[in-house]
């Protein structure tokens, strides 16, 4: 052990940040071929297709957070990661673009806060939608962001990440979108995991060049509870490791709609996302689904119609961003903040033009990732 911590502090590399280096490169670009593609429904050893139980979640309380029957969800565990499980998009037709609207109209206002309050004031900050969507490229990403919108990095909810103390804390927590925890519950209920209470949520957006730097995510307090991320928009390759830097991570492609759940010792494995992976076809499918809007979604139904005005700016914004957003419970039941609060990390999603970049420069190896 000592032998290869030493090693790592010599070369400066370890086989984690290897294998991140390699998929982020852009030229020559990496061979994808090892990449699990979960869409494509190959077993392997590897890939083991796992039962989630159909009757935990109703069809009916499903399809109000815009979710298919438990049912019809494809679930995976991979071998050698326990509590991790990928859900290959489970989403009702027409539901994803509710919960990308979610993500650029409603999530970034206050008192939700932004990458953009760092550096401006409440508000210059305020309605970040409609400040935009009037100036908006016809293809959002494809060059210096104008629009507060293109400038989004990230977005925290309920007990909001300190991303410079690494913490969060009972002082600085606002209420957690009602809709997004209704959403979580059922996918936490239908994973074994009831009673799931969303209190914290990064979200994170990405452009082509974007990358997310290899981190765990400890700064929660109760770590028995699962971490559900979810991804919509452009594709992304994420590695998965282990507790060690030096385990070699498994690479797969997160697709829009696809969900994670990290639990059990997955739950505190190292992770990254080094590339985005463009995919017009699948997202062109997601913006066409318009006329898909079930007629299921009635009565209690979280899940709202996206108007045709909205629906078409969040279309455009995914033709080439993804956003991810992932959620956290906490505290677990009956536990409160301790005094002196432990020292976590998580960076943030890094951005070749982010005017932020240099002024938030990171410490540690994991948070300096620069784009090529
Ligand atoms: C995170 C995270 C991964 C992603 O926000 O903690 O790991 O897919 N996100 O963006
Ligand atoms: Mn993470």
């Amino acid at each position: 052990m000592a032998k290869m911590a030493a090693s790592i502090v010599e070369t400066g590399e370890d086989a984690f940040r290897k294998i991140f280096k390699l998929y982020k490169r852009r030229n020559p670009p990496p061979d994808f071929s090892d990449v699990i593609d979960f869409s494509k429904c190959v077993t392997t050893d590897k890939i083991v297709p796992v039962k989630l139980d159909p009757a935990a979640v109703s069809d009916g309380d499903a399809a109000k957070v815009g979710l298919r029957p438990v049912k019809d969800w494809k679930a995976f565990n991979l071998q050698g990661y326990p509590g991790f499980i990928f859900i290959t998009n489970p989403f009702l037709r027409g539901s994803q673009l509710f919960w990308v609207r979610q993500c650029l109209k409603i999530y970034p206002q206050k008192p939700n806060v932004c990458n953009l309050d760092m550096h401006m004031s409440p508000i210059d900050t305020q309605d970040i939608w409609d400040k935009s969507v009037p100036n908006l490229s016809p293809s959002v990403g494809k060059r210096e962001p104008r629009t507060l919108l293109e400038r989004l990095r990230w977005v925290t909810l309920g007990y909001h990440y300190n991303w410079t103390s690494k913490t969060y804390s009972a002082n600085h927590c606002t209420p957690f979108p009602t809709e997004l925890h209704l959403l979580s519950y059922q996918i936490a209920t239908a994973c074994g995991f009831p009673g799931f209470i969303a209190q914290a949520g990064i979200l994170n957006y990405y452009k082509s060049d974007s990358s997310l730097g290899i981190h765990v995510d400890e700064s929660e307090l109760d770590h028995s509870r699962p971490l559900l991320s979810f991804s919509f928009g452009q594709s992304a390759i994420f590695l998965l490791g282990g507790t060690h830097r030096q385990d070699t991570p498994t690479a797969m492609y997160m697709h829009s709609g696809d969900l994670m759940v990290m639990s059990g010792q997955s739950r505190l494995f190292y992770h990254a996302v080094p590339r985005i992976v463009p995919t017009h076809r699948k997202v062109e499918a997601l913006e066409t689904d318009r006329c898909g809007w079930h007629s299921g979604w009635q009565g209690g139904a979280v899940v709202e119609q996206v108007s045709e005005e909205d629906w078409a700016v969040c279309a455009r914004y995914i033709h080439s961003s993804r956003i991810n957003m992932t959620v956290r419970q906490v505290l677990g039941e009956g536990q409160s903040f301790p005094e002196t609060p432990p020292l976590p990390g998580h960076p943030e999603v890094r951005q070749e033009d982010d005017e932020d970049r240099m002024k938030r420069r990171r410490k540690s190896d994991s948070f300096n990732i620069k784009n090529t």
